[in-house]
């Protein structure tokens, strides 16, 4: 008999038609375009990067204190800055096509237009094998309503999306919401091809000292450890209401942490807050789920997508 320890495992997995090696991705935001982290990660070994989210035109962001450190956590408020989708494909795109793994563009907007207008430039253009579609957005002509949080205009936007693009579309849910399943069937209903899922939570910190808040923006989103059994459950959730595949993120630092997300329901992983703290974390993550499985005679990571014994 092979020692367990002995067996190679086969980590590839097919996640809404794109094909990737193993199931750890790098999430959006917190990896910049690729290029940032390539001196610590070997791109070739990440299943995928998704990029930092990618808007119509360049958006200069928010005024900082942007970011503020919490327990098992940070709140930031960035305010999606990012030099807009023409410098995107012109600058970034030529070097994540050298490496051998998916690349995964983030897009938002702040009306549907802008979103479809960003999805269209993308539409034509090579070395892009999906799109996830933030809609933690506001919509302005819409009085400021929150794409991510009303489930109408969540359906809205996520069709528009779809009819704009060959691409397998992703929608990236909020977790802000009441019940996260109306808001993955509103995704499927809109066609969308997967789910990925949480982003941050919106929080808020305050020095006493001086009676103002930490961010200069006052809230931020929550993300890192602290999140994860939010993120974990609603992972859960989603998967048992849609037949979906889902890419679950919030607070993983771990191979045994990605693999809570994918006996939930999760068919790949992403990386985020981790970055900031080890930038090799998504190869750790990666060796750890290998260790793992070998050492539980797992043969293939997809016989443990969604296999959380719940009696
Ligand atoms: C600094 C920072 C910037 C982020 N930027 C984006 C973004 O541009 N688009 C997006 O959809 N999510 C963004 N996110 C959310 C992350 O992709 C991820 O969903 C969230 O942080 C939870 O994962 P984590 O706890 O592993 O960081 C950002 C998160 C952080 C911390």
């Amino acid at each position: 008999m092979t020692p367990k320890s002995k067996i190679k495992p086969d980590l590839s997995v097919t996640f809404a038609g794109i094909k990737l090696k193993n199931p750890v991705l790098t999430a959006s935001g917190t990896f910049g375009y690729g290029e940032e982290y390539a001196e610590f990660v070997d791109l070739n070994k990440l299943g995928g990067v998704i990029v930092k989210g990618i808007s119509l035109k360049p958006i200069k962001g928010n005024p900082p204190p942007r970011i503020w450190e919490t327990p098992s956590g940070m709140l930031n408020a960035i305010g999606l800055e990012n030099p807009g989708v023409d410098v995107f494909l012109d600058a970034k795109v030529p070097f994540l096509k050298k490496y051998d793994t998916a690349v995964i563009v983030n897009v938002f907007g702040y009306s549907l237009e802008e979103y479809v207008g960003v999805v269209e430039r993308l539409d034509d253009a090579s070395g892009i094998a999906g799109l996830e579609v933030n809609i933690s957005c506001p919509n302005v002509k819409a009085g400021g309503i929150v794409f991510g949080t009303n489930v109408k205009a969540a359906f809205e936007l996520l069709s528009a999306v779809r009819k704009a693009t060959k691409l397998p579309v992703i929608a990236k849910l909020s977790p802000n919401v009441t019940d996260i399943t109306e808001f993955a069937r509103a995704a499927r209903d809109a066609g969308c091809d997967g789910l990925s899922l949480i982003n941050t939570l919106l929080g808020m910190a305050i020095d006493v000292r001086c009676g103002k808040p930490r961010l200069a923006n006052c809230t931020g989103g929550l993300s890192g450890p602290a999140i994860r059994p939010v993120a974990v459950r609603m992972v859960w959730q989603a998967a048992r209401a849609v037949p979906l595949p889902i890419i679950g993120m919030g607070g993983i630092v771990t191979g045994e942490d990605a693999l809570e997300f994918i006996l939930a329901g999760a068919s790949a992983v992403a990386v985020g807050t981790a970055n900031f703290i080890n930038p090799r974390a998504t190869l750790d993550v990666l060796e750890g789920i290998e260790a793992h499985l070998a050492q539980q005679g797992v043969s293939r990571i997809t016989d443990l997508i969604g296999k959380v014994e719940t009696g």
